[in-house]
């Protein structure tokens, strides 16, 4: 008899990962010349999925608050992520194995054999072990550290602090972890090489000279950077905007697996928030979802060593301090309203924050929205504080004005110390240095400037630190300098706005879409079970499965009719009229997710009544074409749900579904 398996249940992920590549959701690339690890081909169910979940975060994002969407070049010039400091620093820690030559992530290394350890000690203490699966290619492999040893007390303590707090390593400090808790790879027994930085960017030239190096982005955030002034030109010079983007993003992962959660070429959909960094990153709309609960996990906690988590609502998290800003709440709020939108089991997400060594180099606070799934919880949308960096750094390179100029309403008068160089005779006094020493001049702040004001009137000259000049120290006389207390009038105000940037990995949202929707019923009293995606019908790559009732030929103009109907309202439809039972036709297509069923019988060829299935309670009811079809429409734009339809329609317990309700 089948086992049956409730969706959002711990279930059996080979079963599940078959039927994804059975029913060509995604598969191998290149897999009739062996494939290639981290590359996957989506075929038509994964596709429509895809394309529905990037319509819904247009929607739900792009739509919402009229961002600027842009589509840049994947292809870039090596000059601007050098600029950008990728080419210098997005990299992570690779490790060798010096007798088989397999090449490891570091972080992955430690945290793996830890966890092995302590699973290995829990068995070893009679005590439940919690199941975040193991790669079953892997499972083949058992190694020493996975077998049933008892640990002391004290070490599992250890391991647990270092689990906890695994992203904030660097190189030095996982290759101490390896040694001291001498860790070997289980493949050989063999402890491996000490960390290596291993850029994780895809390089190649532009152009048939080499003398042009150029990458593939890692993200499509540079080429949002780069357009900001024409943006904001775009936007009528208005602050607070956003502009978005949607595209493909590669990077040489060192060790790629779990399917799609680490690949090496994938979707991203992009924002960059640009916001005023005075006045505390304030946003208008903070207030709607002020009262939308997340469970944060912060970075406090994890350096103490813990993972526990707390349920709060985002308006007191930013309020006491624990998110730094509305801005950065708002998307956070944001982000999770659009992953329960899009089927993202609630009892499934976290927002982790990043520890301070964990960030990537331009971020000043970052938090993960993580998903759980039987790999642990996987980071699917990062959403970081990038401040000012971007936008400083491409500025100071390029010297374009990528800042925000605001008239002021009110000029305001500002007292400061100016300071008046005497040209004439500085130049000739300083000869050579005179640039160095001038520069060094400007470059004194207001306080520093009032002290030497105090200096020049009582000694009638000041010392200051020029560097590379003499000793250091230079002497400016009082006919070379005047320093005096003035008061300026400004009508402008410039500055370099901040970007928050909630970042999207499609393909991983995909893949937890699949876990958080999978489950399966038990045949009718047979053997075999019956798998369910259970996508919300917004997201689902087909809507509606037509069934005729039998190969009769008055049900052909119907299905015909019906098709066109669908198509015309814009619902994606299949037609199935094999000679299958029309139970079996229905699971078929429960697998591929599809919410909806229209079987076509006698009494519709007479009346044009239809029943309406649901596919995750196979109940089922009866209206005329018109009712059914607007039922669908609501279904399918999430108006809503197949509980409003049930109240709202008469049921039918006719004829077709052979399958027990879960
Ligand atoms: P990880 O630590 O898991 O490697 P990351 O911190 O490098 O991830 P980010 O740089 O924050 O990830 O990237 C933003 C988003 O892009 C992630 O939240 C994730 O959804 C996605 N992403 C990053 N790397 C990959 C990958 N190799 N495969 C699939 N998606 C990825
Ligand atoms: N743009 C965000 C990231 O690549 O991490």
């Amino acid at each position: 008899m089948a086992t049956t398996t409730l969706k959002g249940q711990p279930f059996d992920r080979p079963i599940l990962d078959s039927m994804l590549r059975r029913r060509m959701f995604y598969t191998p690339s290149f897999e009739i010349y062996g494939g290639t690890a981290g590359l996957y081909d989506y075929g038509p169910p994964g596709c429509a999925l895809q394309a529905n979940v990037v319509d819904l975060w247009r929607k739900h994002f792009v739509l919402e608050e009229d961002m600027l969407e842009v589509d840049c070049t994947a292809l870039t010039p090596a000059e601007i992520l050098k600029t950008s400091g990728h080419v210098d620093k997005f990299a992570d820690w690779m490790c060798k194995d010096p007798k088989n030559g397999d090449i490891i992530r570091a972080d992955h290394f430690v945290e793996e054999i830890l966890e092995a350890r302590l699973k290995g000690d829990k068995e070893a203490r009679g005590l439940k072990v919690e199941e975040k699966e193991e790669d079953p290619k892997k499972k083949k492999k058992k190694s020493k550290a996975t077998e049933a040893i008892k640990l002391d007390d004290a070490v599992v303590k250890e391991y647990e602090e270092i689990l906890a707090q695994i992203d904030n390593y660097g190189g030095e400090e996982l290759g101490a972890l390896i040694k001291k808790y001498e860790l070997k790879n289980p493949a050989t027994g063999v402890e491996p090489s000490p960390p290596a930085a291993f850029n994780l960017m895809f390089q190649t030239t532009i152009g048939p000279s080499s003398n042009a190096p150029g990458y593939l982005r890692p993200e499509t955030a540079q080429g949002q950077f780069l357009n900001f002034a024409k943006l904001l030109e775009f936007n009528q010079q208005q602050m607070p905007f956003a502009s978005a983007s949607v595209g493909k993003s590669f990077r040489n992962e060192i060790s790629p697996r779990a399917g799609l959660l680490r690949v090496r070429e994938f979707l991203m959909a992009e924002i960059e928030h640009y916001v005023d960094p005075e006045g505390g990153k304030k946003h208008a709309r903070f207030h709607e979802v002020a009262d939308v609960e997340l469970v944060l996990l912060n970075r406090h906690t994890q350096l103490a060593g813990k993972t526990d988590v707390k349920k709060v609502a985002i308006g007191k998290a930013v309020a006491d301090g624990t998110v730094d800003n509305e801005t950065l709440g708002y998307f956070l709020a944001r982000i999770h309203l659009f992953l329960k939108k899009i089927g993202v089991d609630q009892s499934k997400i976290r927002f982790r924050q990043h520890m301070a060594n964990e960030m990537a180099h331009y971020a000043a606070d970052c938090w993960d929205a993580e998903l759980q799934t039987s790999y642990g919880w996987i980071e699917c949308v990062g959403c970081a504080d990038r401040s000012a960096y971007d936008l400083t750094v491409h500025a100071k390179k390029t010297g374009a004005p990528l800042m925000v100029r605001e008239r002021l309403e009110t000029p305001i008068s500002i007292e400061e110390w100016q300071i008046d160089l005497d040209k004439k005779k500085f130049g000739p006094f300083f000869k050579k240095d005179g640039k160095t020493v001038e520069a060094a001049i400007e470059a004194l702040s207001q306080e520093k400037r009032e002290a030497l004001a105090q200096e020049l009137k009582q000694d009638g000259k000041i010392i200051i630190d020029v560097e590379g000049v003499g000793s250091g120290k230079v002497e400016v006389s009082k006919d070379l300098i005047a320093i005096e207390k003035r008061t300026r009038v400004e009508n402008t105000r410039e500055y370099t706005p901040n970007v928050i940037e909630p970042s999207f990995g499609i393909g991983r949202i995909l893949y937890c879409l699949f876990e958080h929707n999978y489950w399966t019923r038990g045949g009718d009293g047979g053997d075999e079970a019956r798998g369910v995606l259970s996508f919300p019908p917004p997201v689902a790559p087909t809507k509606v499965l037509l069934v005729p009732l039998s190969s009769h030929e008055s049900f052909k103009p119907l299905l015909k009719y019906m098709s066109l109907k669908l198509r015309t309202l814009g619902v994606s439809s299949r037609v199935d009229d094999s000679s299958a039972s029309i139970g079996k036709r229905y699971s078929r297509n429960d697998e591929l997710g599809t919410p909806l069923g229209i079987t076509i019988d006698f009494q519709s060829v007479n009346d044009k009544t239809y029943t309406l299935r649901d596919r995750d309670s196979t109940k089922q009811v009866r209206a005329d074409e018109d009712t059914i079809l607007a039922a669908i429409k609501s279904l399918v734009d999430g108006v809503k749900v197949w509980a409003d339809i049930e109240k709202e329609l008469p049921a039918f317990e006719g004829q077709e579904t052979d399958i027990p309700v879960r």
